[in-house]
């Protein structure tokens, strides 16, 4: 059998290699970043990659073990379900909920296209944000039904009146707690309020509540869904793998809803096939709860440096709860994306109907984000353009 120790060092890695294994698998397949003196310089033609929401730190130290000690010849078997058995019985159990109960995918992406599919048509719409995550309104258009947007309010945060108004007769509500890119959150006496006032008034509509970033809130109030989910029929939470736990590029997710609805999620289109490292790896995350803590405490210190960064420049963000930051740059985010890009840091896309004024900045590693901040100094106080600061 291969031990841990040999496979690494057939691939030329060190401890310090173990280290930068763990980056890459956060970054997915964006480029891996670094922490000074932790890391080695990233080989990413000297960018700073803070466009897409991935964690720079990757997974912690006790999952990179497990993803090792899974390397064996055993990996000759286990096509799923054999291989997602374990993982599927662990995330059960920590809900508190039976194994039919969650299905698990190539990332939650793949839930929510799929969810989509199977309670929206040309005649039952989605509801969705804007701006909020964009795949099941992509996958709402690809199969021709109609999407009620519902703009943010004025303090970014989803607008959870005009939503459970907009659900009436529509097939999938979704709603992303907290929101991705305003960072924005509800607590769970206002999810609570929103999901029962749904199913009173639109008792066929399905209710999807996307908790990717529910690990970052700094907010005691705000409570995961999923007892609800439990509860009542057609509601269902999606959680990914991608943000806190640090590994989007071993794509993992996972949903929890009763046994009808989940089946007809995983019936209505692929959720991919969860190979055995990642299966292994996403155990170890979760029973390792200590590391997200730290990964959270992490995070928050990076937000307070950037927001308050953001803030003595003399622009506003709302508080985040995610690992990203949506701010009031009072100008087009192609304009800053194009200055920044220039200095070697990529910055969010286009967020309409912000696009004109907010730009997304993800939250990398301390150390990037200092960088980072050196660049956006430059380019706003340059020139209002931030053409001069080429
Ligand atoms: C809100 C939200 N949901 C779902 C996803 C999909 O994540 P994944 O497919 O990597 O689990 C993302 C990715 O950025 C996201 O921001």
């Amino acid at each position: 059998m291969l031990s841990r120790r040999h496979f690494f060092r057939n691939l030329g890695l060190g401890s310090a290699g173990l280290l930068s294994t763990s980056f890459i698998i956060g970054r997915g397949r964006e480029a891996m970043a670094f922490e000074a003196g932790a890391m080695q310089a990233p080989d990413d033609g000297g960018f700073i990659r803070i466009s897409s929401n991935e964690n720079a730190r990757g997974p912690g130290r006790k999952t990179i073990e497990a993803l090792g000690n899974t390397i064996s010849p055993r990996v000759g078997r286990g096509y799923p379900p054999d291989n997602t058995g374990d993982l599927v019985a662990t995330i059960a159990d920590i809900y508190g909920v039976g194994r039919d109960h969650v299905i698990v995918g190539t990332g939650s992406g793949a839930i929510l296209e799929a969810g989509t599919r199977a309670f929206c048509s040309t005649e039952k719409p989605l509801v969705t944000a804007a701006p909020t995550y964009g795949t099941p309104d992509q996958a709402a258009r690809r199969i021709g039904a109609p999407v009620r947007m519902i703009r943010v309010d004025r303090s970014l945060g989803l607008d959870i009146d005009a939503m459970a108004e907009a659900a009436k007769g529509a097939g999938m509500i979704f709603f992303c707690n907290p929101n991705n890119p305003t960072g924005t959150v509800h607590n769970a006496a206002a999810m609570e309020k929103f999901i029962r006032r749904v199913k009173q008034s639109s008792p066929e509509t399905r209710i999807l509540i996307d908790e990717a970033y529910i690990d970052y809130t700094h907010d005691g109030a705000v409570k995961t869904a999923v007892p609800l989910a439990k509860e009542l029929t057609g509601v269902f939470v999606t959680r990914s793998f991608s943000k806190a736990h640090g590994m989007a590029g071993l794509r993992l997710g996972y949903a929890i809803g009763q046994p009808e609805t989940v089946k007809a999620i995983s019936s209505a289109w692929s959720l991919g096939s969860v190979n055995t490292l990642t299966a292994a790896a996403g155990i170890a995350s979760l029973r390792d709860p200590k590391h997200i803590e730290e990964e959270r405490a992490e995070n928050a210190r990076v937000r307070d440096f950037t927001l308050q960064a953001f803030k003595s420049l003399g622009y506003e963000a709302p508080d985040c709860h995610t690992n990203c930051i949506f701010v009031d740059l009072k100008r087009p985010a192609s304009q800053f994306r194009e200055a920044c890009a220039a200095l070697k840091v990529s910055v969010g896309r286009d967020f309409p109907p912000f696009e004109k004024t907010h730009s997304r900045i993800t939250l990398g590693t301390m150390d990037e984000m200092r960088q980072a901040v050196q660049v956006f100094k430059r380019v706003l106080t340059t020139s209002s353009t931030g053409a001069a600061a080429l």
